[in-house]
């Protein structure tokens, strides 16, 4: 892993280290119980792409070479400020499949193994609460947060279907109604998350849920990585695939960092915005 990267934004270019340059943002400082703090992570291409559709079979992929070990040591920087951990149906499916990794817990990389003593030292518990947001309720529970002890909640929408909601309940999860329609909303979610204590909100999601925290004014900071290849593909994701979100999607450039550490030669931006203030 490279230890350095170039710091372009704020102030005059700089070399910087790369580990622990997310940790010193200190995100489980800055919510509050009534104003949780939501932040959420990609990683895209120059084209714009967060994932690969397969066209004939609709299967979705990260492509080789967008995700580099240096943007998921920042990853995990992010994982380890959480207070809770928003994931969704979609992810317990794809983890049951085997298609993606289990990223649900702090610490339990080699390289990550400092992350899980960090969280003690800074006031936070071993590992952070999880909240499985999902409209169908249809997904396998993993057991890795039984094992770890982590709190689990699932959140969903009023009118989800209740016989899958009843199910959820006498097997003894906590089941949170975050919105009118089937789908969780932003709003209703972190205010119900606060009144639970959680301060620090880290959206392990995709495009539909940092969609309605853009739209209900919940987002407190986007982190972005940008790999510097062109991708293409006929069919593939983006961060968002809503409609036109308008003023919600202002966002101010707070740092910009230069990695160029991938053996080709070839780089990654990191970016964090905020929303511009109201
Ligand atoms: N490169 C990156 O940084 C990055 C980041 C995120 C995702 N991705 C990839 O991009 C692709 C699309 O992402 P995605 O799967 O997260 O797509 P998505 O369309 O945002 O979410 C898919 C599933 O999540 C649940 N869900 C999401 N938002 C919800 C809400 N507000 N209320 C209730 N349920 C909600 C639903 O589960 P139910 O069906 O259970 O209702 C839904 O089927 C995937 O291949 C993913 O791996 C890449």
């Amino acid at each position: 892993m490279s230890a350095c990267m170039l710091r372009l934004f704020p102030g005059a270019p700089e070399e910087v280290a790369l580990p622990g340059a997310y940790l010193a943002h200190r995100l489980h400082e800055r919510g509050r119980v009534d104003a949780p703090f939501v932040y959420a992570s990609f990683v895209n291409s120059l084209d714009g792409r967060i994932a690969l559709r397969d066209p004939a079979t609709g299967e979705s992929r990260l492509p080789g070479g967008l995700v580099s070990g240096n943007d998921f040591r920042l990853f995990l920087e992010l994982q380890a400020q959480a207070d809770c951990l928003i994931t969704h149906g979609g992810y317990l499916r794809d983890l049951s499949a085997g298609r993606l990794d289990d990223v649900l817990q702090v610490g339990m990389q080699e390289s990550a193994r400092e992350l899980a003593q960090w969280r003690v030292d800074n006031g936070l518990p071993p590992q952070p609460a999880i909240v499985i947001a999902s409209a169908s309720l249809d997904f396998p529970m993993p057991d890795s947060p039984a094992r770890h002890g982590q709190r689990v909640l699932i959140a969903t929408g009023a009118s989800a279907p209740a016989d899958r909601i009843a199910r959820w309940r006498a097997a003894g999860y906590e089941v949170l109604i975050a919105g009118s329609g089937a789908s969780v909303e932003g709003g209703p979610l972190v205010l119900e998350l606060g009144s639970r204590g959680l301060r620090s909100l880290y959206l392990l999601t995709g495009p539909r849920m940092l969609d309605t925290m853009l739209r209900d004014g919940r987002l407190s900071r986007l982190y972005l990585t940008t790999a510097h290849r062109l991708l293409g593909g006929e069919s593939f994701h983006s961060m968002l695939s809503g409609p036109e979100l308008g003023d919600a999607g202002r966002l101010r450039l707070c740092t910009l960092h230069y990695d160029v550490s991938a053996p080709d030669g070839t780089g990654q931006f990191f970016a964090h915005f905020e929303p511009r203030p109201a």
